[in-house]
C-alpha cells in the first residue's frame, strides 16, 4: 500500500509542475532585430530647421560651417546679394555639404510696399549670382524681417520661408540666453531664424545643436524639414513650420 500511495504522490507533483509551466509569466516579446525580416514601426525622428540670414560673412559663416561639418548637420542659408562676391568658395562648400540656400534680397531691404519691378531689382540678380556658382536650381526666399505682401506673393518666384523661433539673436547677442530661449521653445516641426553674421550666434547655434541632439532631434534643411511631413514647397506660398499633425 505504501507505494501506491508514493504514486498517487508523484502523480500530483508532476500535475503541479506542469500546472507551474503552463502558467508561467510569458516573456516580453522580443525586441525585433534591426537585420530581421519583420520590422517594428519606427517612431518618427523629430525634426528642426535651423535658417542662418544675412550671410555670408566669411569670419563667422566659415566658422558654423565647420561647426556644422563635424556635427553632420544640414542648415538652410538666406543669403545677402551683395555679399556673394568674393565669398564664392563659402557658397559653394555650403552646397557641397548639403546645406541648403535661400536668397535674402540683394541689398537687405524690406519687400514689403516695393513695385513688381522693384521686387525683381532685388531678387533677380541674387538668384542670378547664385545660379552662376551653384548652378540652377530653386532657391527659397526670406523676406527681410519676414515683410510680405500680396505683390510680393505673386512677383516672389519662389516658396517663402519664415520661421517659428526666433531667439532675437541680433538683441542682446547673449550666447547662454539665445540658447536657453531655443532650447526651451522648440517643438518637433520648427523653423529657427538665427544669424550667421554674428560670433555669438554661431556658438550659440553649435551648443543648441549639441543639446538638442541629446533631446532626440535631428536638424535638416527646410526643403528636407517639409517634405519629409509631405510639404511641397509651392512658389509664392509662405512657410512657417512643419509641425506634425
Ligand atoms: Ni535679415
Amino acid at each position: 500500500m505504501a507505494a501506491r500511495h508514493w504514486n498517487w504522490f508523484w502523480l500530483g507533483v508532476a500535475v503541479i509542475c506542469a500546472a507551474v509551466f503552463l502558467l508561467r509569466p510569458q516573456e516580453p516579446p522580443k525586441v525585433i532585430q534591426a537585420d530581421s525580416a519583420v520590422k517594428v514601426a519606427e517612431p518618427q525622428p523629430k525634426l528642426l530647421a535651423l535658417t542662418f540670414d544675412d550671410g555670408p560673412r566669411r569670419a563667422t559663416t566659415a566658422k558654423l560651417l565647420e561647426g556644422l561639418e563635424q556635427r553632420g548637420v544640414q542648415a538652410t542659408f538666406f543669403l545677402i546679394g551683395k555679399q556673394i562676391e568674393g565669398n564664392e568658395d563659402l557658397i559653394r562648400q555650403m552646397a557641397d555639404s548639403g546645406h541648403q540656400i535661400g536668397i535674402h534680397t540683394f541689398d537687405h531691404v524690406e519687400l514689403r510696399n516695393l513695385s513688381p519691378a522693384d521686387i525683381h531689382r532685388q531678387l533677380d540678380p541674387t538668384r542670378e549670382a547664385l545660379r552662376a556658382i551653384l548652378g540652377d536650381r530653386e532657391l527659397l526666399l526670406r523676406p527681410p524681417y519676414g515683410f510680405v505682401d500680396d505683390t510680393l506673393l505673386q512677383q516672389a518666384d519662389s516658396p517663402i520661408i519664415l520661421w517659428s523661433v526666433d531667439p532675437e539673436d541680433w538683441h542682446d547677442r547673449n550666447v547662454q540666453r539665445e540658447v536657453a530661449h531655443i532650447v526651451s521653445h522648440v517643438q518637433d516641426g520648427d523653423i529657427i531664424l538665427m544669424h550667421d553674421i554674428f560670433s555669438e550666434s554661431v556658438d550659440a547655434a553649435l551648443q543648441v545643436v549639441d543639446q538638442l541632439h541629446q533631446a532626440g532631434y535631428a536638424f535638416v534643411t527646410v526643403d528636407d524639414l517639409l517634405l519629409s511631413r509631405g510639404i511641397t514647397p509651392e512658389t509664392g506660398k509662405i512657410y512657417r513650420h512643419a509641425h506634425p499633425d
